[in-house]
Order: C-alpha cells, then sequence, then structure tokens
C-alpha cells in the first residue's frame, strides 16, 4: 500500500504543481474537548476566504469529526486510505466548491475506524509524507490532531510548521498543553508552537492563561511561546456544532469567529482583514 499520489487527478484535485510547499499548521492541545476542531475549521475556512487554496486534515483519526462539525458525508476517508482502499488524493473532499471554487478541501477521518495511537509507525509515517506530498498543492494546510501526547501524534505534528496550541483556562488543559509542547520540543524541534487560549472568559484572564504557559516553558524548555491570540468563550460555538453549521458561515461577526480570524490574519502575515462574505 502507499500513499503515493497518482499521477493523473479528477477534475476536483487537478491544481497547478506548486515549487513552494504549502505552510502547515498543526493544531493541537495535549486535552481533549478544548476546540481544537471548532479552531481548525475556523482558520480553514478563514484561510479560504483569504485566498488561499486551503486542505484541512482530520488527524484525530478514530475520534475524527470534522466530518461532524461541517456537517458533511464524505464519501471515503482516511481510514480508507490507510486500508489501502482509495490513494490520498482520492480521499480529498471538497467543501463549499473546494479549494478550487474559493473554499477548501478535507481530508476527513473516520469515528470508530480504530485510534492513531494504535497504527504502526510506519503507516503514520506514511500519511505524513503523503499529506507533505499533498501538500505542494495548496497553500496552507491545516492538520486538526487529536488529544494525547503519543508518538503517533508527534510524528503527524512532525510534518508542520508551526503548531497552535488551543488551551483554555482549566488545569487540565495547561498541564496537558505544557506537556505536549515539552513532547513536541523533544520530537519534532522545528514545529514552532505557538498559543491560542480558547473559552477565554475575559482578554486579561486569557492573557494570563498564556502568561501561565509560556512563564513555565520559559523555565523549563528555555524558550517562550507566542501568544497567537485569544478566543472569547461564547455559548454561539456549542450552538453551531450541534446544528452541525459552521459559526464562520452562519454567524461570521460573532466574537470568536473574529477572534479565530485575527488568529489567521497573524499565522499567513496578511496586513489585511480577511473579508468575511465572499
Ligand atoms: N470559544 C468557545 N466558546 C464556547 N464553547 C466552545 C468554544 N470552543 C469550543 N467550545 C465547546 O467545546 C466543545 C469541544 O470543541 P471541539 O472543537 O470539538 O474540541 P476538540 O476538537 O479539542 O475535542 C464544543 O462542542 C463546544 O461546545
Ligand atoms: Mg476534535
Amino acid at each position: 500500500m502507499s500513499f503515493m499520489l497518482r499521477k493523473s487527478m479528477d477534475a476536483t484535485t487537478i491544481h497547478q504543481p506548486r515549487v513552494d510547499p504549502a505552510s502547515i499548521v498543526a493544531v493541537a492541545s495535549g486535552k481533549g474537548g478544548v476546540g481544537k476542531t471548532f479552531m481548525s475549521i475556523t482558520l480553514a475556512s478563514a484561510f479560504a476566504k483569504a485566498g488561499k487554496r486551503t486542505l484541512l486534515v482530520d488527524g484525530d483519526l478514530g475520534l475524527a469529526n470534522i466530518d461532524v462539525q461541517l456537517g458533511i458525508a464524505p464519501e471515503t476517508d482516511l481510514a480508507a486510505v490507510i486500508a489501502g482502499w482509495v490513494e490520498l488524493d482520492d480521499a480529498v473532499t471538497p467543501v463549499d466548491g473546494g479549494a478550487s471554487e474559493g473554499g477548501f478541501d478535507v481530508l476527513p477521518g473516520r469515528s470508530g475506524s480504530g485510534a492513531l495511537a494504535e497504527l504502526p509507525q510506519e503507516e503514520v509515517a506514511r500519511l505524513a509524507a503523503g499529506i507533505s506530498a499533498l501538500s505542494l498543492q495548496y497553500d496552507q494546510v491545516v492538520l486538526d490532531l487529536g488529544a494525547g501526547i503519543e508518538t503517533n501524534c508527534m510524528r503527524l505534528a512532525r510534518a508542520a510548521d508551526k503548531a497552535v496550541m488551543v488551551i483554555t483556562d482549566e488545569p487540565t488543559s495547561m498541564t496537558d498543553g505544557y506537556a505536549f509542547i515539552k513532547v513536541l520540543r523533544g520530537y519534532a524541534p522545528k514545529v514552532e508552537p505557538v498559543i491560542a487560549i480558547n473559552q477565554a472568559d475575559s482578554r486579561p484572564a486569557g492573557q494570563r492563561t498564556h502568561e501561565a504557559i509560556a512563564r513555565a516553558c520559559e523555565t523549563f524548555l528555555g524558550f517562550r511561546p507566542r501568544l497567537a491570540g485569544i478566543v472569547m468563550r461564547d455559548e454561539k460555538v456549542r450552538d453551531a456544532i450541534r446544528r452541525q453549521q459552521t459559526l464562520i458561515s452562519t454567524d461570521p461577526h460573532a466574537q470568536p469567529i473574529q477572534d479565530a480570524l485575527a488568529i489567521a490574519q497573524g499565522l499567513i502575515g496578511s496586513p489585511s482583514g480577511i473579508p468575511l462574505n465572499g
């Protein structure tokens, strides 16, 4: 079985070959349930709105839920790729017209298909290599990682340029986030961790949470991860997920979306605002 890309591609995936690989942003946390998938989807939508050809990858293989939050039912997914039934580029599913029409592409996972942690290391390495090869066709790749700090998670994270650490003010989120950063520094020192505080009750509270993580990293790891941004807590996020709609499409002016757009802008170094409509 191989994750090599086929030479011929269908209409939805045929793109100009690129010289530069995409910038790959992993979205990680250590702890589950903090908002990684919400952040991954919102960042991917924001990059697409900024005119970037964007691929969103569900790296939470066994508990995948990008498809659930997007309200899509993909015909095929990464579980089928790993089982050797389809090639990686066949599993690319267009959202909102796909990357070639102003939306973005998704590589969905499949819930209940077996966790990433259980995959043999060669398969994870092949998957990471396949994602890197596929990234040549995109400007931006967002990799939604599962919870946990096990080696296979790090193997996928190693494909990234940056790791956006989604952290809330819960002590377990902070300790798990710190643990992830620590393991990542040892395993993939070239991946830059940056901090995104999510579900903040206030901006000062979010800043305090960042300061606590940054200080721990400074003291014990010898570097200070910068703050990518603070996303406020808002029930609209939960309500949108319940309805299987994305908040960025139904209420683009909602505060958590504005906050996530600012993070997206910082990640692509865009000086101008990301247009919300169109
Ligand atoms: N900014 C936010 N404000 C309010 N609730 C949020 C916010 N971000 C995430 N949530 C809640 O957290 C839950 C988990 O989010 P999700 O993106 O699935 O997390 P993860 O991928 O880290 O497991 C969501 O169902 C939602 O209810
Ligand atoms: Mg998730």
